[in-house]
Order: C-alpha cells, then sequence, then structure tokens
C-alpha cells in the first residue's frame, strides 16, 4: 500500500527534528514537504544546520527544499497529512488553513487545542474522542502541553478513585523552550521558578482530555477536579519530571495504588499502533526513580516507541491524599512521535 505523503510545519525545530525522527521508516507515513519561516524557502534543510539530535539526520531529508508556511503551497506539494510544530501564534491560521482545503492536521501547537469541535487526544486516555472529526475531510486533531501529557496518563490509572484536586509542581526540561531556547547564563546552574502560560495549559487541558465525551453530541463535558500546578525549569536536556498529589474520594492503600499502575493497559484500538509503547505506564520500585537521566527515553519496543512510556515511582498515601512522581519525554511522548500516535489512530479508524 502506497504510504500517505505529510507535511512538517515546523520542522526546523525541536519538535519538528523530532518528527522527522519518528517517520523514518514509517509504515503508514512518508515526509513529502518540510516548512520552516518564509525567509528559509527554497532552502535545502541540511543548510539551516539546526539538527540537534543523537538520531543522524537522514540524507533523503537533508536534501530536500524547505516551503514557506503558506496553506497553498503546503496542499499543491501534495500531501494528505500536515503535522504542525509550528509557534502557536504562527500556526493559528494555517493550520485552520490547511484543515478547510482538506488536510488533516496533527497539532503540537496551543491554537486549537481547546476548540470544542477539536479532539484534544493522548490515546491510551481519551482516545474515543477522535469520533469528533468523523466525516470530515480537513480537520484538526491536537495533543496536549507536553507537561500536561506526563500529568493525563498517571491520572487516568487513578481517575476511578474520584479525583477530587490535583496538586502538581515540574521540574522541566530545556528543550521544553525550543531551540536556541532558554538562554545558557539563565539556566546554567541553576533553576527558574516560571514557565509563561505552562500552569494554565496544565490546569485547563488536562480536564479536556478526563473528562466526558458525549459521543451524540460529540463534545467534551471537563473533568470537575482542580488542578493547580507550579511549573519550574531546570537544566536538564529532556523530559519532564513532576511531583504530584491527587486528593481524592476513595483512597486506596499504598500496595493497591501500585498495583493499578502496574496493571494499566492501552485500550485494545490504540495496541499495536506502530508507535504505541507496549506499556504505556511503567512503575519504578527503586527508591530514587524515575530520574531523567535514567527514565526518559522509557518504552518498548525500541526506536519506535522510545520516550512513549511514563516512567511513575514513589507512591505514598497520607489519608485521602496520594502522592507520586513521573517522568515523560517533553518532545517524544509530550510532542512528536505522541501526535504521530494519534495520525495512527485515525488511519487505523479509517479517518484518513
Ligand atoms: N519543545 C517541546 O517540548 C514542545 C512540546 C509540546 C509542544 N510544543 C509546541 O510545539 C511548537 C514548536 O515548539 P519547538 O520547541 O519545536 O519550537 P522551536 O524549536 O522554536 O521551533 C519553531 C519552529 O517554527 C518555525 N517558525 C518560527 N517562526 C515561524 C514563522 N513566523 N513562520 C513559519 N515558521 C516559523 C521555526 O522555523 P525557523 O527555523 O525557520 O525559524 C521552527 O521550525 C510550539 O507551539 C510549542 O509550544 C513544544
Amino acid at each position: 500500500m502506497a504510504k500517505i505523503k505529510v507535511a512538517i510545519l515546523g520542522a526546523t525545530g525541536m519538535v519538528g527534528q523530532r518528527f522527522i525522527e519518528a517517520l523514518i521508516d514509517h509504515p503508514f507515513f512518508e515526509v513529502g514537504a518540510l516548512v520552516a519561516s518564509a525567509k528559509r524557502e527554497g532552502g535545502k534543510y541540511v543548510e539551516t544546520d539546526r539538527w540537534r539530535l543523537e538520531t543522524p539526520l537522514p540524507e533523503n531529508i537533508g536534501e530536500m527544499k524547505l516551503v514557506a508556511p503558506d496553506a497553498e503551497k503546503v496542499v499543491s506539494s501534495g500531501v494528505r497529512i500536515a503535522f504542525s510544530a509550528l509557534p502557536s501564534d504562527v500556526a493559528t491560521e494555517l493550520e485552520t488553513d490547511l484543515a478547510k482545503s482538506g488536510v488533516a492536521v496533527f497539532s503540537n501547537t496551543a491554537s486549537h487545542r481547546m476548540d470544542s469541535e477539536v479532539p484534544l487526544i493522548v490515546p491510551e486516555v481519551n482516545y474515543e474522542t477522535i469520533d469528533m472529526i468523523v466525516g470530515k475531510k480537513g480537520y484538526i486533531v491536537t495533543n496536549a502541553n507536553c507537561s500536561t501529557t506526563g500529568l493525563v496518563l498517571p491520572l487516568k490509572v487513578v481517575q476511578p478513585l474520584g479525583i477530587k484536586r490535583v496538586f502538581v509542581a515540574t521540574y522541566q526540561a530545556i528543550s521544553g523552550a525550543g531551540y536556541p531556547g532558554v538562554p545558557s547564563l539563565d539556566i546554567l546552574a541553576n533553576v527558574i521558578p516560571y514557565i509563561g502560560k505552562e500552569e494554565e495549559k496544565m490546569q485547563i487541558e488536562s480536564k479536556k482530555i478526563l473528562g466526558v465525551y458525549d459521543s451524540s453530541a460529540r463534545t467534551v463535558r471537563d473533568a470537575d477536579f482542580e488542578v493547580h500546578a507550579s511549573c519550574v525549569r531546570i537544566p536538564a536536556v529532556d523530559g519532564h519530571l513532576e511531583a504530584v498529589e491527587v486528593e481524592v474520594e476513595k483512597p486506596r492503600s499504598e500496595k493497591e495504588v501500585v498495583e493499578l499502575f502496574e496493571s494499566f493497559e492501552s485500550p485494545d484500538v490504540v495496541k499495536g499502533l506502530p508507535t504505541a509503547p507496549v506499556k504505556p505506564v511503567i512503575y519504578r520500585h527503586e527508591p530514587d526513580r524515575p530520574q531523567h537521566r535514567y527514565d526518559v527515553n522509557a518504552g518498548e519496543p525500541a526506536k519506535s516507541a522510545w520516550g512513549m512510556a511514563v516512567s511513575v515511582g514513589r507512591v505514598r498515601v497520607i489519608e485521602n491524599y496520594i502522592r507520586f512522581v513521573v517522568i515523560s519525554h517533553n518532545t517524544r511522548r509530550g510532542a512528536a512521535p505522541g501526535s504521530v500516535l494519534n495520525a495512527e489512530l485515525a488511519h487505523k479508524k479509517g479517518y484518513l
């Protein structure tokens, strides 16, 4: 079967590079267009000198010429899908125009995440909301902010206990700010207790993702728990670690909560998708795990699902409060391959 041609919008950025990496030898999709800012139009990708991943830049990608962020030019490159990794102010209009032109847009940007007709998906948590796009040729499907993705996976596990309030403090890597991102003088040997708009995103996006899907109206009613976030930038390269405290209605013992994490499985429709990790939530029993250094790239099978599992540890229960620590890869699970997983889900459901 012929592969579906895709564009990567923002292909020279941190997330755009992860898209290129995630699409190497992909069974359904192949890169047909690379989009960056207008000033780069017509230049070869390799000449931008922006590649910052350990995976070598594929030669055929390096030779591709960059396209300007213009809907007509993207559509005329013959793509059916656009994976978006643009700054949100640029993405808002371009994503809308592409969807109107019949392109399926899978976006990492905040621009349309909270639009009522746009699904916001982490497949292991709320795969059913992909049905919001049924019958549309062009549409936008979003994935969450990177720190929200790491939060909602473990929250899904404890949701049956009745979540009342969530308190979360994050320890977020510098790749979350893009490239070149945070100035080295600010972040070396330092932490910065503020990340613009991040706390607000965690608060609203978590409630949409863990909300109730009404399949007849094709709308989501937000979950009614509160989320209180404090977001901090730290000098790690990749990975967002989060210290979480959840107030629940039906408390369980530490042993029972650990068993919930260990027995969590992907829904059947997600199992076996090329980028899906076999176990989306991995529980670490060591007292000092998970850590950025050892756990950020968790996820089997190797390569296709690297960095797609979140690692949880340090469960403690105090009365109605469950505490744990979780780490997730911000540009993998929280961005590009996360978005590719959404497209694989749409492909499996016949929406492409
Ligand atoms: N980094 C993360 O962990 C992460 C996680 C989840 C979601 N996101 C979201 O993903 C998006 C990209 O983030 P990033 O970290 O990859 O940022 P980045 O490294 O700064 O990359 C930005 C990309 O957008 C392009 N761009 C910038 N201004 C443009 C314009 N006016 N017109 C067209 N293209 C333009 C850049 O192209 P040039 O090279 O030509 O400037 C580059 O390809 C953002 O919306 C971000 O919030 C990021």
